[in-house]
């Protein structure tokens, strides 16, 4: 039932000002008063909302695509000063997956959060891979994530008040199957959904895996197969398949606990997970911090079915592109890798897998072990070959 007096109180003020109050852009009727008869102002909403959507109908940039660029994001950083304070393990110099903050000498937090917009259009399906995005990068360290706290933009105006609980009921159920409690959150309205966590965890100082310590003799194993962000954009263009999308969510859903703690109890030597930036824009920032030269062997790093298809049919995003513009200068590609692989290698992953460099003699137990625990997937893609200020080269074998 509308609340005609408290209506016309309030439209009143509006009308008076000859703006609407809670958009001063509009005028006063604005155009939803005048053809659906509710004004936002007095409190009154769409009836209901919408209950029915696809989530990635409302985005433009789907999943981890619409972060911004390593480029731009370098740039921003450089202008702010920096941070010296000793108990600052890990911190924004580092380009690493989550800061480091030592609380005493056996125990440190770890920190990170991570938001993005839609790229699988079930509610509570989004709300597991916001979930197991946003703490992988706990994982990334070898950290143990303890509590979460939500962030979400929404637009509540237009959609339903069951799309936003079952978003925020997907990543709690998610970060509850990693032992991690959502202890508070903060909403805004927004236009477009957006949703993640900040998510706080604990490590010992001495076993931080930060991502420059791979040293020449590591071999470079990724624990999850690339290309959601090209499923994602065929899905966008209407042209991707059941069973990829289907088999990307799986992928997206899955925690990186398992090979986190495999990692940490096999002394991995460095690590990070892999998400916006693509492959080989994570492995930069592995490889410069590190001080190492890696190769890449183009044909083990392991795909979704039909990705290269894709890709082969031109269905190439823009983010592949931004994040090329970047990484390229440190990569040298083989000339028979070929375009396709080329753009995979680039292309950006949401809730991704984790990439690790571990030395050489442990990597098929690593392997063993992580298909052993499900991780079927896994593989060994590539190796530390020497010291240097940090280069890749792709190649086929
Ligand atoms: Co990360
Ligand atoms: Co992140």
């Amino acid at each position: 039932m509308i609340d005609l007096k408290k209506r016309k109180k309030i439209m009143g003020r509006s009308i008076k000002l000859g703006h609407c109050i809670c958009n001063p852009k509009q005028n006063c009727p604005c155009p939803l008063f005048k053809e659906k008869n509710v004004c936002l102002c007095a409190g009154e909403r769409l009836k209901d909302g919408i209950e029915d959507v696809s989530l990635t109908e409302f985005v433009e940039n789907a999943g981890c695509a619409s972060k911004i660029s390593q480029d731009d994001l370098k740039k921003v950083l450089a202008l702010l000063p920096e941070i010296s304070d000793p108990r600052v393990l890990v911190g924004t110099n580092a380009c690493d997956d989550a800061g480091v903050y030592r609380l005493t000498d056996k125990i440190a937090l770890v920190q990170t959060v991570d938001i993005f917009t839609p790229n699988v259009d079930d509610p509570y399906t989004f709300g597991q891979v916001a979930a197991a995005n946003s703490v992988s990068d706990i994982y990334a360290m070898g950290g143990t994530p303890l509590t979460a706290l939500s962030i979400i933009g929404f637009p509540i105006e237009k959609l339903s008040h069951q799309i936003m609980s079952h978003i925020l009921r997907g990543g709690m159920d998610k970060l509850k199957e990693a032992g991690t409690v959502v202890i508070g959150g903060h909403s805004i309205k927004d236009e477009e959904i957006k949703f993640g966590f900040a998510v706080t965890g604990v490590i010992d100082p001495k076993k931080i895996v930060s991502n420059g310590g791979a040293g020449p003799g590591d071999v470079l194993i990724l624990t999850k197969p690339l290309g959601t962000g090209v499923i994602s954009f065929a899905r966008q263009l209407g042209k991707a398949s059941k069973q990829t999308l289907e088999a990307i969510s799986r992928s997206m859903v899955e925690l990186n606990k398992t090979a986190s703690e495999l990692m940490t109890e096999m002394g991995a030597s460095a690590a990070t997970d892999v998400t916006g930036f693509g492959l080989l824009g994570h492995l930069t920032e592995m490889a410069v911090q590190s001080g190492v030269t890696v190769e890449v062997y183009a044909e083990s790093v392991p795909l979704f079915d039909q990705v290269l298809e894709y890709l082969g049919l031109g269905m190439i995003s823009g983010a592949i592109e931004r994040n090329k513009e970047y990484a390229s200068r440190y990569v040298e590609m083989s000339k028979n890798v070929g375009e396709e692989i080329e753009n995979v290698l680039y292309d950006p992953q949401t809730s991704g897998g984790l990439l690790v460099a571990i030395p050489e003699d442990k990597g098929t137990l690593f392997i063993n072990r992580l298909k052993q625990k499900g991780i079927r997937q896994a593989s060994i893609i590539g190796r530390v070959i020497s010291k240097s200020k940090g280069r890749i080269s792709v190649k086929k074998k």
